[in-house]
């Protein structure tokens, strides 16, 4: 199964993409944890790419291109993408890449949500700085307050989701999702899921999807 996720800014992609990776054994792809691994290593990408994440704005195509397409390459069975394609110039360009290596994408679900909704989410979501693990106060919360389950850090708000930055991400989000539903949806792989469910419960949505999806093609 090849799987990518859309969605806006706080909807849950990423809590589902590590849900599903596990259930269907397949690998895990993260747009918005590599960048931000190498941000905080420093590394030349790193520092090519801080200003547009700490300012809520769209890391150029032609990189984000680079650094995806590069680590799907590696991957051997199926995966899950997270956080790419979000622009109508990565989606092609994807599709023209997986298609040469006949690895298509089967399936991408497109996540909607309330404004209300997503609000919540971004401000109860609290981080680990370390590992990368995403917990929430309210609907998530870790077992000791405050305190990551996986190494005990203490959790933070990511940087990005300061109100202004948060806007501003929304606001690109949804500048770009419009012609990238219609490239999926041509390509008749697209379902759109209500994302606002309990954490569970949109995880067994998607797996039925997943499985549905591989029931058509057998
Ligand atoms: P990225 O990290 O991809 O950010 P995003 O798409 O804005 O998504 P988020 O990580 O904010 O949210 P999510 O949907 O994963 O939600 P989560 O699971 O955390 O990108 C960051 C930046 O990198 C971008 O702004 C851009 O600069 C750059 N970038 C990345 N990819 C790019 C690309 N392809 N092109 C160009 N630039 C790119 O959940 C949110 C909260 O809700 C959490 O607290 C969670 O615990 C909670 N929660 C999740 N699900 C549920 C549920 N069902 N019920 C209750 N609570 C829930």
């Amino acid at each position: 199964m090849r799987l990518a996720l859309l969605g806006p800014p706080g909807a849950g992609k990423g809590t589902q993409a590590i849900r599903i990776a596990h259930r269907m054994k397949i690998a895990h792809l993260s747009s918005g944890d590599i960048l931000r691994s190498e941000k905080s290593a420093g590394t030349p990408l790193g520092l090519k790419i801080r200003d547009f994440i700490d300012r809520g704005k769209l890391v150029p195509d032609d990189l984000m291109i680079r650094v995806m397409e590069d680590r799907v390459a590696r991957i051997h069975g199926g995966f899950v993408l997270d956080g790419f394609p979000r622009t109508l110039v990565q989606a092609a360009d994807l599709a023209g890449f997986l298609d040469s290596i006949h690895k298509p994408l089967d399936l991408v679900v497109n996540f909607v949500l309330d404004e209300n909704v997503l609000s919540r989410r971004f401000e109860g979501r609290r981080v680990c700085p370390v590992c990368g693990s995403v917990y929430h106060l309210d609907t998530m919360p870790p077992e000791v307050p405050g305190l990551c389950d996986q190494d005990g850090q203490a959790l933070v708000t990511r940087p990005d989701d300061q109100p202004d930055v948060v806007r501003e991400r929304i606001k690109t989000y949804r500048l770009s999702v419009e012609p990238l539903v219609d490239f999926y949806k041509k390509r008749e792989i697209l379902v759109t899921l209500d994302a606002a469910g309990a954490p569970n419960d949109v995880t067994a949505a998607v797996v039925d999807l997943i499985r549905g999806n591989a029931g058509k093609k057998r």
